[in-house]
């Protein structure tokens, strides 16, 4: 049995005053951790604190355009996306969709328009790292894990609040810290995979342990890019459970080609065409409109 020395009972922990401040400082910080008043930095949400999301809109893209040498990439796109919903985003190549995608994240900068998150955040001030913190994780086609590293310690080092690489060798997590990357490992389906390198993951695999990597940061808006581009039609399938499952707590924005795909996670689809939106609405509706038949589908 494992006895507490006299030093550190709980009733002399907890005692004030004391005169030896070392002592103190210790007791100051054992009450401060078992406070049931207070959240862990690590469990709460990282996004900005100040999002005001009361209008049940969490991306407003209002009046945005960006030129390349004078050719219109982005065209005074409009596009509205609301608080957990899973939007797709088609369009012909050179549509607009990846350039849009590097504006909200603030990896280009538009020429005239607006950007805002929630009511009151704009993102045409913030840079790329304030826009990450303010709830926006955005996934790149191109799997970009650490292969060296255990899926396990690719989620820890993704962890909301500071861990470094080397704190993943030496420090230890605390029992809500392993909660939360359990939950992750069950959401993205790699729990049997937790402790292989994610270098032996499949391609499939690895989009789930990024999209991992990006949950444990507590995103409101999920930027996907392609998701399903190489998968087999199984992984495919898992991709879009996934993605749906991720719909209602964080709002999903998923560009993607495949309409197959886009056909089984039946969101809102919106159609980009040289810069803006042509069409939106149920992936029924965009079918039978004549205008998308005519430059997307080929139909
Ligand atoms: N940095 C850049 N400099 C010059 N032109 C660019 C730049 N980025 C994008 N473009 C041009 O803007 C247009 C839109 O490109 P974008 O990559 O956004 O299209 P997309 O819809 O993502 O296409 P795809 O379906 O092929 O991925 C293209 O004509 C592209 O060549
Ligand atoms: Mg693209």
């Amino acid at each position: 049995m494992t006895t507490i020395p006299q030093q550190l009972s709980p009733q002399k922990l907890l005692k004030t005053g004391d005169a030896n401040p070392s002592e103190s400082q210790f007791r100051r910080k054992l009450r401060n951790l078992v406070r049931r008043d207070q959240v862990f930095d690590f469990l709460k949400p990282q996004y900005h604190p100040l999002l005001d999301t009361r209008h049940n809109i969490l991306l407003y893209i209002e009046g945005v355009t960006k030129s390349f040498d004078g050719f219109k990439a982005i065209d005074d796109l409009n596009l509205y996306i609301r608080e957990g919903e899973l939007r797709c985003i088609i369009g012909p190549n050179g549509a607009g969709k990846t350039t849009m995608m590097d504006i909200i994240t603030g990896k280009t900068r538009p020429d005239e328009g607006q950007v805002w998150l929630g009511s009151n955040l704009n993102l045409l001030n913030m840079d790329e790292a304030e826009i990450a913190n303010a709830g926006i994780g955005r996934k790149f086609q191109k799997p970009t894990v650490f292969e060296c590293l255990t899926v396990w310690h690719n989620l820890e080092l993704a962890m909301a609040g500071e861990r470094g690489v080397f704190d993943v060798f030496r420090a230890r997590l605390n029992g809500a810290q392993r909660d939360e990357i359990n939950r992750v490992l069950e959401q993205v389906g790699l729990c049997n995979q937790a402790s292989l390198l994610a270098g032996n993951l499949s391609h499939g695999q690895k989009q789930w342990l990024e999209i991992g990597m990006l949950l444990m940061q507590k995103p409101k808006l999920l930027l996907v890019d392609e998701p399903v581009a190489g998968m087999t039609h199984q992984e495919m399938d898992r991709t879009a459970a996934l993605l749906t499952s991720l719909a209602g707590e964080h709002s999903v924005v998923v560009v993607e080609h495949d309409m197959d795909f886009v056909r089984s996670i039946a969101s809102t689809v919106s159609v980009l065409h040289q810069g803006h939106v042509l069409a939106e609405g149920s992936m029924s509706e965009i079918q039978s409109n004549p205008q998308v038949k005519q430059v997307y589908l080929g139909e």
